[in-house]
């Protein structure tokens, strides 16, 4: 039988809820094993449909009949605008907020991805490697000053969060002295603070804009530089602002997600060392054990998607325009997918035909994987090679998560390198 939303049980669940942020593996399995799809909501919104099985989620991510933007009489779009409203956004710059790639469906998303993806070819990521090994090797060095000597140093900031930021800079194009705005504005986004938002959004504006007419007049090899050739190549059918655009998707995308990936995965390897000795014995293993770490990584869910015509989603139909949200946790833990999903095993998924959903799936997704997985394989066993002993300063249970809807955190990771 099929279900529809009047057969759905219990009140939606709600995903910014602190018992599903702070246990994302126990409740998004709850969601998961229910016998009828579940209903949830967040930020005092409408109820969305919930997709949670591996295959589920898949299907949402990968059927071109979901778009990413709502119908125009859709509640959700009452939400952007509440939560605009409710961060005190000017409103002549939610269209900087709203016209990014990730809220591009069509030919406007695919407009920009083809440019996006030029600039992030493997091949230029390829190229980055020595800079990589080298910004991180540096960045072990201060560790090593700071803590060689047994005092407790907090992982979180003085390796994780600078080794993806100063990479997606250079690369970019973001010259040194302007990285503290981008550092300011990704951290307004990440922590979603009201006030600081537009102030750095505003900064950031003018930067991208300087930074554009500057590399038209000096190129250099860098991926503002790509960006603005291939603008030029292309009868410059793409606008600087949308061009400006990328470069915030670029800055916050790469900035903080790869922090995290880094931070929960040293934790996860210290709480399991039979796999951690395996990577010891034959580091050979990193690449995959990186795809493994992603599998269990920080992203709890996608942005809603919208049916444009009446779809069935695991047994229930969603009709059209209805918001549904992939919950990539959910999915990456289904245990018809993952035997004993919850464990990490270093070498359970080849490299290439990794079939987590930790990077989405189908046409938005995620466009830096290579160097996601490049930056966490150079920095865990630059890390742990460097530091053969690294340990948990404080116990398990006093770590501090940051309890903020999306994504599994750790606020700062206390370790002795001794
Ligand atoms: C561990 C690190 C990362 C994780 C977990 C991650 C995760 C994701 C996910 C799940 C999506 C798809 C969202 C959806 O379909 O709703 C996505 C999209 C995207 N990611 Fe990442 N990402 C990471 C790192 C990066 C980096 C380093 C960059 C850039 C340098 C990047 C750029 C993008 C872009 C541009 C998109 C939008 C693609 C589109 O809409 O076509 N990501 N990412």
């Amino acid at each position: 039988m099929t279900a529809t939303a009047e057969n759905l049980v219990e009140e939606p669940v709600d995903l910014f809820s602190p018992e599903v942020v702070a246990d994302p593996f126990g409740q998004h399995a709850r969601l998961r094993e229910a016998p009828t799809m579940m209903m949830g909501t967040f930020m005092g919104g409408p109820p969305m449909y919930l997709a949670t099985s591996y295959n589920e989620v898949r299907q949402v991510l990968t059927d071109p009949r979901f778009l990413v933007n709502p119908p125009a009489d859709s509640p959700m779009t009452d939400i952007r605008d509440g939560v605009f409203k409710h961060l005190e956004f000017p409103p002549e710059l939610v269209p900087w907020m709203a016209n990014i790639i990730n809220a591009a469906d069509g030919e406007d998303h695919t407009r920009l991805r083809k440019l996006v993806s030029y600039a992030l070819t493997a091949h230029r990521v390829n190229k980055l490697r020595p800079r990589v090994e080298k910004i991180t090797a540096d960045l072990l060095d201060e560790l090593e000053e700071l803590g060689g000597d047994g005092t407790p140093i907090d992982l979180v900031q003085t390796f994780c969060y600078p080794l993806p930021v100063t990479v997606i800079c250079e690369m970019v194009g973001i010259d040194e002295e302007h990285r503290d705005d981008w550092r300011a504005w990704g951290d307004a986004m990440a922590t979603m603070d009201g006030p600081a938002i537009p102030r750095t959004l505003l900064r950031c504006i003018d930067l991208g804009q300087e930074v554009l007419d500057r590399r038209r007049r000096e190129p250099k090899d860098d991926l503002v530089t790509a960006l603005v050739q291939a603008q030029a190549a292309d009868g410059n059918r793409v606008t600087d602002r949308e061009l400006i655009g990328i470069l915030f998707s670029l800055v916050t995308a790469g900035h903080q997600t790869t922090t995290y990936l880094i931070g929960n995965s040293v934790l996860i390897l210290l709480e399991n060392p039979d796999q951690l000795a395996r990577l010891k014995a034959d580091p050979s293993l990193w690449p995959q054990a990186v795809r493994e770490l992603q599998r269990l990584g920080p992203i709890q869910f996608g942005q809603p998607r919208f049916p444009t015509e009446d779809i069935e989603v695991g047994g229930t139909v969603i009709p059209a325009g209805e918001p549904v949200v992939p919950l990539i946790t959910a999915a990456n833990t289904d245990p018809r997918k993952f035997p004993n999903p919850e464990e990490l095993i270093v070498d359970r998924l080849g490299v290439g035909s990794e079939s987590h959903l930790g990077f989405g799936k189908g046409i938005h997704r995620c466009l830096g994987q290579h160097l996601a997985y490049q930056e966490a394989e150079v920095a865990l066993q630059g890390l742990f090679t460097r530091f053969p002993n690294l340990s948990l300063a404080v116990p398990r249970e006093e770590i501090p998560w940051i309890l903020r809807p999306g994504f599994t955190r750790t606020r700062d990771l206390p370790l002795k390198l001794v």
